[in-house]
């Protein structure tokens, strides 16, 4: 069966191209990059493929062992989706989450009218069909997941076509590092109209990826800080903020008590004690981040980091390869990804 990659309209062959590199074996040839937010691997990855827990960053969600199905109407997509659901699940004990989503049908519609039908006549036929294995559905927390939860996801790609990918937690875990919590790997960018800059929601973004929010009283060094958006979010969750940029931050942050500014070079700064958190948006060359992430990793010299990966063009984007290898052998728990705030860049989260 293929797996699905889904990817922001865009970004399919900066996602066909990351793929070739990333899984093993000829399989990685054999992709079909689609205009509309998704590439499929239509071969089957090689077994070790999910083993190796593949990093796959310009990926915003995975569909594991995505069947094909077409159905012309709801109900008939609420049927197919119930059948394979019950075939799959009705014997296991364990809870499971329902993700039904669309990319970009051919009309250039969303496809979100149509995903919610079939979410609702889904339910409706389970409600009718499947009363217990209904039960053992979990509508709660969107980031965590629960001990043998399965996910079930559901993606249109037209009215009438689609696959259906069900994920048990041997397989979830396997796709850890591209598997999000959320529907189809995205998370509506927050909005502060009070914050210096939008690159705040990235910060909010990784917060609420890596399921751990910046508390009151951590200490925070921010690199790379001008004007002052990440420290801003920082200060609004009363940490202590070191920010460290060439140009200083807006005037109220300046005077913010528990922000400390120092006008040096970010690549020098290295605290003499390790802090909470490691922020970092300077705009610099992937492998000088790289680099820098290392050292702070390596040394243990943060509890929980937040880096961005910037791009200058698509050539720039093999360098995220050895940015992979820094966290892979880091002992962080860690996500890399091209967040649904991101532009051209990616980011690495994580935490001890
Ligand atoms: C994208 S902006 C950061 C935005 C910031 N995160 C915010 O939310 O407002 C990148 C910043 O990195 C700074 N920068 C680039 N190279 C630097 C270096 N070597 N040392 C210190 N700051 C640097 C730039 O001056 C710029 O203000």
């Amino acid at each position: 069966m293929p797996t699905v990659f889904i990817c922001e309209a865009g970004w399919e062959a900066a996602l066909a191209d990351e793929l070739r590199r990333t899984l093993p074996g000829p399989s990685a040839c054999e992709l079909d990059a689609l205009p509309e937010g998704r590439v499929v691997v239509k071969s089957e990855p090689r077994a070790d493929a999910a083993a190796s827990a593949p990093i796959v960053a310009f990926a915003s969600q995975v569909l594991p062992d995505a069947e094909p199905c077409a159905a012309a109407s709801i109900s008939q997509w609420a049927d197919a989706v119930c059948e394979r659901i019950s075939a799959r699940l009705d014997q296991a004990s364990t809870p499971w989450r329902l993700h039904v989503f669309a990319t970009p049908f051919a009309d250039g519609s969303t496809g979100a009218g149509r995903t919610k039908l079939v979410r609702d006549a889904l339910v409706a036929k389970l409600r009718e069909v499947r009363r217990r294995l209904l039960r053992r559905m979990n509508e709660a927390a969107e980031d965590a997941w629960l001990p043998g939860e399965a996910l079930v996801q559901v993606l249109l790609t037209s009215p009438t076509e689609g696959f259906v990918s069900i994920a048990e937690e041997e397989s979830r875990r396997a796709w850890r590092y591209c598997l999000s919590p959320f529907v189809g790997g995205m998370i509506e960018p927050a909005v502060d109209k009070l914050a210096p800059s939008r690159a705040f929601a990235k910060l909010v973004e990784a917060e609420l990826r890596l399921g751990r929010k910046i508390q009151p009283g951590e200490t925070c060094v921010d690199l790379g800080s001008a004007p002052g958006s990440w420290a801003y979010t920082a200060l609004e969750r009363g940490a202590l903020v070191t920010a460290i940029d060439r140009s200083p931050l807006r005037d109220d942050l300046m005077s913010n008590p528990r922000l400390t500014f120092l006008k040096t070079d970010a690549f020098e700064y290295f605290p003499s004690e390790p802090v909470d958190w490691l922020l970092s948006d300077i705009i610099a060359f992937p492998d000088r981040i790289c680099e820098l992430l290392a050292r702070w990793l390596g040394e243990r010299h943060c509890r929980a980091f937040c880096v961005t990966v910037k791009f200058r063009g698509r050539d720039d984007d093999a360098k995220l390869e050895s940015v992979k290898d820094v966290l892979r052998g880091s002992g962080y728990r860690f996500g890399l990804r091209r967040l649904t705030a991101n532009k051209n860049e990616a980011c690495a989260y994580g935490e001890l």
